[in-house]
């Protein structure tokens, strides 16, 4: 019997009208466009205005997108999983949340929480569910405030974060298209250089946590830059080299956008000439779980059937991982 692959149908992304630029920054901040370009590569980035707004009204856009679409009824989905860091609030979860903005009514839903990776990580967990040969229909979804908990006192970390949601179709496919192969790894002593402070149940929200600004990402650039700078590297190399990939086989490196200088590194160790790599950084900023949903979207019109991407992130946990997918549809 032909196993059974979990392949990409369609693809849909949202992002807030409203546009953060650098210069705009700068007046809130000691920083510089000059110096955000050098250092990371953004120019601007979407944020969510507006009271009573999350990562869910985010993901609802995408998945009302995603479904009209690809033609796809609310009612045919079976499953839902969201990555995110920055749910609407602790429980229930965002893709609950989601799941009844669209108007879902047969899926069950959770969230997955693996920061930067977790697209990633939630895109096999949904493969695994349609490789049962149970669910028919699977959305997964990469959805980020990071407006909610980005200091915008601090200039180490204001300049690189972006708010927005991107939403693929998982479907069941015998040919030799969908997710082929991955690799994801954990070191969670990472931890201490990228966390969040407080809001959790090692120290929950007090006048003393939001006094001392203790509800916004916490991170030592430098130490996360050099991790994620080899390992995200490293292990896009690793899932070329098992599955007998040369530069020449890859359509297109399909990164985590945080840093410019990391995304090029990257393309450099696996061989990639820059026009085989996705960047959109300076639009968006690190939207963190939608990073690659976000880029996948913009390049969908350029992507061609049996195309071989490979998918690769590094983020807090430290998680991080690569995935290798053969694209399964041209555009339109
Ligand atoms: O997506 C999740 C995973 N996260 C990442 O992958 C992020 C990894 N880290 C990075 O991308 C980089 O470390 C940053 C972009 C966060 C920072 O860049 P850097 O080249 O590592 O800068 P740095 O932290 O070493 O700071 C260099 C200098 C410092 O000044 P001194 O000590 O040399 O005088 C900082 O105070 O730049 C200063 N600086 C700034 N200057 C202007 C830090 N932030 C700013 C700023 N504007 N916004």
């Amino acid at each position: 019997m032909e196993e059974v692959r979990a392949v990409i149908t369609g693809i849909h992304a949202w992002v807030p009208e409203y546009r953060l630029t650098n210069h705009e920054l700068s007046k809130m901040v000691d920083t510089s466009d000059e110096w955000i370009m050098q250092r990371v590569g953004i120019k601007e980035r979407r944020i969510l205005k507006g009271e009573g707004l999350g990562s869910s009204d985010l993901g609802e856009k995408a998945v009302k997108g995603l479904l009209e679409k690809t033609n796809t009824s609310p009612d045919e989905i079976d499953l839902v999983i969201c990555a995110t860091i920055t749910p609407d609030m602790v429980f229930p979860a965002t893709a609950n949340i989601i799941s009844d903005k669209a108007g879902l009514k047969n899926a069950f839903s959770f969230d997955l929480g693996a920061a930067c990776s977790g697209f990633l990580f939630a895109l096999q967990t949904g493969a695994a569910y349609i490789q049962t040969g149970r669910f028919r229909k699977v959305i997964v979804i990469g959805a980020d405030k990071m407006s909610s908990i980005t200091d915008y006192t601090d200039r180490t970390t204001c300049p690189l974060f972006g708010d927005a949601a991107g939403a693929v179709l998982l479907e069941p496919g015998t040919g030799d298209y969908g997710i082929m192969d991955y690799i994801f790894r954990v070191d969670g002593s990472g931890r201490k250089f990228l966390h969040m402070k407080a809001g959790g149940s090692v120290k929950p929200a007090s006048h003393e946590t939001v006094n001392a600004r203790e509800h916004f990402v916490y991170q030592e650039g430098q130490s996360v830059f050099k991790f994620a700078v080899v390992n995200m590297a490293d292990i896009a190399v690793e899932i070329m080299e098992r599955n007998n990939l040369k530069p020449e086989d890859i359509a297109w490196l399909v990164p985590h956008q945080a840093n410019l200088r990391i995304i090029d590194a990257t393309g450099k160790r696996m061989g990639l000439p820059p026009e085989k790599v996705m960047v959109n950084i300076e639009n968006y900023g690190n939207t963190t779980a939608a990073t690659i949903p976000l880029c996948l979207w913009e390049y969908e019109k350029k992507l061609r059937k049996g195309d071989k991407l490979i998918l690769a992130a590094f983020g807090g946990g430290f998680t991080w991982g690569s995935l290798y997918l053969k694209w399964a549809y041209d555009p339109d």
